[in-house]
């Protein structure tokens, strides 16, 4: 079994790989894709971003300072709270909305984690951050979607890196990998990042359900 684990970051591929497929199938994501959800729900689905993040980022900054070779895997350049603060602006969202029930959950979770087991929201953080490899997809058609400009305002979040994304994301998987973690940390990374897989899904089905019920 150890032999298979010749990574963490491995092991979280193929420990979420399914809550992925979840994730990424659900018709919240769907639409996104296609360009075809409606404003308003993107804008609504950045706020409670926001809010994950703002409470990760707030987490990992303690988790830093304790343990200082972490600064390899987070670091300001990977910050995502003011691309989305800047995306909200641009788009004339409410950065301060009521907190969705899985978003709340999942910053409840990250709470917990923050106090029993702080590595492990590097599982939360995996999830987030490889988002981007998707996203940058997204962002192509959000963009004429929302008739957002190809300079990247409003459509920040979903494109940190720009051109650099693939570079981005071979430094972060690098750098997991560097740490080295024990296998029962990197059990306890995992399970934190298919709970986070589950509370993006999940959070993508309440969206639709309130603009569905708004609609009504
Ligand atoms: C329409 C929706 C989505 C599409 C099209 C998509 C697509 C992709 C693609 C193409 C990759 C790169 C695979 C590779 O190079 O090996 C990727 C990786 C990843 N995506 Fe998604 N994705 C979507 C939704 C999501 C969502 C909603 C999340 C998180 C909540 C997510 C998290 C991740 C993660 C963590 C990885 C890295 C997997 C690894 O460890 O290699 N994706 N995605």
């Amino acid at each position: 079994m150890n032999a298979e684990r010749s990574g963490a970051m491995l092991t979280l591929r193929e420990g979420t790989a399914t809550h992925h497929r979840r994730a990424e199938q659900h018709e919240f994501q769907r639409q996104f894709v296609r360009g075809t959800l409606p404003k308003l729900l993107y804008v609504r689905w950045l706020a409670q971003m926001l809010q994950i993040h703002a409470a990760l980022e707030s987490h990992l900054d303690r988790v830093v300072t304790r343990n200082p070779a972490l600064r390899a895997v987070f670091d300001d350049g990977r910050r995502k709270v003011p691309g989305l603060r800047h995306d909200l602006a641009f788009l004339g969202g409410d950065a301060a909305g009521p907190v969705l029930p899985a978003a709340g959950a999942l910053i409840a979770r990250m709470d917990d984690l923050a106090a029993g087991r702080p590595m492990a929201l590097l599982g939360v953080f995996y999830v987030l951050e490889g988002s981007t490899n998707g996203s940058k997809f997204i962002a192509r058609k959000v963009r004429p979607a929302y008739a957002l400009p190809t300079t990247g305002e409003g459509s920040a979040y979903l494109d940190p890196y720009g051109d650099m994304q693939p570079a981005r994301w071979q430094e972060f998987k690098t750098a997991v990998d560097a740490l080295a973690l024990p296998p029962d940390q990197v059990d306890q990374l995992v399970a934190a990042a298919q709970a986070t897989f589950d509370a993006i899904h999940d959070l993508g089905g309440e969206l639709l359900a309130e603009s569905t019920g708004a609609a009504a």
